[in-house]
């Protein structure tokens, strides 16, 4: 059920003919070397530093430059292109805008929380105004790589383990960018990466080998991509990684086959940051040449950062190793973008056309994005909201409560600290002079271990009506290249924990971090968890509120919570296997009766110390209200092949406050020509109820959201028995049950 903006297909299909006899008269009068210039992007660097790329820019070298963020120096830059060198093509700015600009949101694992491409689309929006502000035209974003690692540091930039979710963040960021005319004043290029597999590396390590079978990545890793490129996408980014033994930047099945003829992409596809001579590294190539010639064939456009394209290609060609066909329809795709952003007509920074939205406003659509992303994992005898009222004193203890930067999370080069609301200030701005709050940082990172700010923090638990423990991960323990093997609470943090429990007062954590952490050891010690992820600039605004009841939390986890890292990788959309696990067949460790030589109930596939349930579920997320889902009912128990069913519920919130409940739909197809998931997201609806209040949440579900990749790897709907689940998480029981027949076959059946 992935709406494609279509405003945005039209448009461009508007103007596709336009935009190919412009493209080819243009690249009629390039020379070879004009040519390989468009095809290289340089690192512009900071302020004056970038002013060393004039020459080359002048003579046509350059087609992109990233990193530049001043106005002034990126018009600079842009003159010496449009006025100065031959054929006066513009210039690509790019940069890193990943999760905000300077007001920065939650990280994407946190946007991907709030299952709603609203707000989602509405945050990248406000990045693309203030990053074109400043003369970016191009951003790396989004990052759409299932992740269903989370040692994997780059999680944080991630929407998450599920292709679904992942397909409709990814294509409501790409909304948010490039808005419905990439020409228009404030629009930007987005970037759709990493293309592909890169979320698979082994053992979490960053950069380290994927192997997926072409059947998982067909069905898993491709998805959001191709919903991207069906919404129209700009460009694509190679991953850095090796994908079967083919480094993605070298892998013509991902970038011709699938990329350019199953799809029929026609925008640009950059490398990786020298991911080209990288090819080298991996062992795929053995020289400059080769790997250029590798990753030109196999359709990698534009060279970032490297310049083994501009030092290279040209004797490639001149010696018959890459076709000028290979070329031209590289530098094709790349003055396409430059067309669709309108850069020939409006090649310099012109904030001053540009729609603008207030810095409250900003801050608005931040908080707003904070306060649906942070997830209540538990809420032992209804611990939150705590009452401003009758709460009389609070200790505020932790190393994460009050760091303005930290907050943030991964990748904010040009993220603005100052703005940052921190949880500290935050329940000081919402409880004023109401509530007295006694402040102990207890520990100065997450990673210190020593305990001797412990006394004065259960002397401030003690002291207090309850204490909020402020816990998790600074911003560069996330990110790239920035994996953890132990993602359990670094330093010495669950023995604050446990050092606060002692003072016999509610204990109230609010986890700060760029991943799921194992909580297993800290869990059964706290009252209640508030999960923030890294919840960017108004993240502490948004937790007051959430702490001290003015909002419910409302978010659920995109991304399975493993009870131990040795369950990794873990996922709800699992395959069952031959011996599925149950409560019946699962002896766990301390159980197994000493000296036993065989404790078989059944043999079934688990851990004996973690057995086979994660600590919380994908989708998972409470609230301070309570939802009962009843009636599930299907308006068809037979779906013809082409046709659609709606599912309805009654979704009665059942406690006491107002909230917003995200409802998803869960489906499985019990036969498959190929092994098919366990449950596999297909819809979910955010809606907000009244205390008392029942609405009817409705799902369509259409015979093509059924479709997979079968045995020949080509996409197929097949008939057969499908079960379906609605409810709060992945665990959701109410169900219902169809069938999928052929068209034919059900109009032959009266
Ligand atoms: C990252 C990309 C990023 C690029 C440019 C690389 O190291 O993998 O995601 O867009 O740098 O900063």
């Amino acid at each position: 059920m992935i709406t494609v903006n279509t405003a945005v297909a039209e448009h461009s299909h508007d103007t596709e003919a336009t935009l190919d006899r412009r493209v080819e008269a243009l690249l009629g009068r390039m020379t070879l070397a004009e040519k390989i210039g468009q095809m290289n992007q340089l690192f512009g660097g900071d302020g004056a530093a970038a002013r060393v790329l004039r020459d080359d820019i002048r003579a046509g070298n350059v087609g992109a430059v990233l990193n530049v963020v001043e106005p002034d120096v990126v018009d600079e830059l842009q003159r010496v292109a449009v006025e100065q060198s031959r054929l006066g093509i513009p210039l690509l700015f790019g940069r890193d805008v990943i999760h905000g600009f300077r007001t920065v949101l939650p990280i994407p694992l946190g946007q991907a929380a709030t299952f709603n491409p609203g707000i989602v689309r509405d945050g990248a929006r406000v990045a693309a105004l203030e990053a074109a502000a400043v003369g970016v035209n191009w951003t790396f974003a989004p990052m759409i790589d299932i992740a269903r690692d989370p040692r994997w540091g780059r999680i944080a930039e991630s929407l998450g383990e599920d292709p679904y979710l992942a397909s409709l963040l990814g294509v409501a960021m790409v909304e948010g960018f490039q808005g419905d005319d990439l020409a228009a004043p404030g629009a930007i290029a987005a970037c759709a990466k990493h293309f592909a597999g890169y979320g698979a590396a082994e053992s979490g390590r960053d950069y380290a080998t994927t192997n997926i079978p072409e059947n998982e990545l067909r069905n898993v890793y491709l998805p959001p991509f191709r919903a991207a490129v069906d919404a129209g996408v700009a460009t694509l980014m190679t991953s850095f990684s090796d994908l079967n033994g083919v480094p993605a930047t070298a892998n013509t099945f991902l970038l011709r086959q699938v990329l350019r003829d199953e799809w029929g992409f026609r925008g640009c596809v950059v490398s990786d940051w020298s991911s080209i001579p990288q090819l080298s590294v991996h062992g795929l190539t053995a020289c400059d040449a080769d790997a250029a010639q590798e990753a030109a064939i196999a359709g990698v456009d534009m060279d970032m950062a490297s310049g083994v394209y501009a030092a290279q290609l040209a004797r490639l060609v001149e010696q018959g190793r890459v076709g000028l066909d290979v070329i031209d329809a590289a530098v094709a795709g790349i003055l396409r973008i430059k067309f669709r952003l309108g850069l020939f007509e409006r090649p310099y920074v012109e904030p001053q056309t540009m729609p603008t939205v207030a810095l409250d406003e900003r801050l608005q659509i931040a908080k707003q994005a904070a306060l649906q992303s942070v997830v209540l994992l538990k809420n032992d005898a209804g611990i939150l909201p705590l009452s401003p009222t009758q709460t009389k004193s609070v200790a505020v203890i932790g190393p994460l409560a009050d760091e303005p930067y930290e907050q943030l999370g991964t990748w904010i080069f040009d993220g603005d600290p100052a703005l940052s609301v921190t949880g500290l200030q935050g329940i000081r701005d919402l409880l004023g002079s109401q509530v007295e709050i006694r402040y102990v940082r207890a520990l100065e990172t997450s990673r210190s271990r020593s305990t001797t700010g412990f006394d004065a923090a259960l002397a401030a638990a003690y002291a207090s009506d309850a204490a909020i423990l402020f816990l998790g991960e600074e911003s560069i323990l996330s990110g790239e290249a920035h994996s953890r093997a132990d993602i359990g609470l670094p330093g010495a943090q669950a023995e604050l924990v446990r050092c606060v429990r002692a003072a016999g007062k509610p204990v109230v954590a609010v986890i700060l971090a760029g991943r799921p952490l194992v909580l297993t050891d800290v869990i059964d010690d706290l009252d209640a968890v508030l999960f923030a992820w890294h919840p960017g600039t108004m993240g502490g605004a948004a937790l007051a509120e959430l702490l001290f009841g003015v909002e419910s939390p409302s978010a659920k986890l995109p991304v399975t919570f493993p009870r131990a890292v040795g369950q990794v990788p873990i996922h709800y959309n699992q395959k069952q296997g031959g011996k599925p696990p149950s409560p019946e067949t699962t002896i766990l460790i301390d159980d197994i009766p000493v000296r036993a030589r065989q404790t078989s109930v059944g043999n079934t596939s688990y851990h004996l110390d973690a057995g086979y349930r994660p600590l919380f579920p994908f989708g998972h997320g409470l609230s301070y209200t309570t939802f009962e889902y009843s009636n599930l009912r299907l308006d068809h128990t037979v779906l013809r092949i082409g046709d659609a069913l709606t599912v309805s519920v009654d979704l009665t919130n059942t406690g006491l406050v107002a909230a917003d409940e995200v409802a998803q739909l869960y489906v499985r197809d019990l036969v498959g020509n190929v092994t098919r998931p366990v449950r596999e997201l297909k819809g979910f609806r955010r809606v907000r109820l009244a205390p008392g209040e029942t609405v009817a949440v409705s799902f369509r579900l259409g015979s093509d959201d059924l479709a997979f990749f079968g045995r020949n790897n080509t996409e197929i709907v097949e008939p057969g028995e499908f079960h379906l689940w609605v409810g709060s998480s992945s665990e959701a029981r109410l169900h219902g049950a169809f069938s999928l027949v052929d068209a034919g076959a059900e109009r032959a059946t009266p």
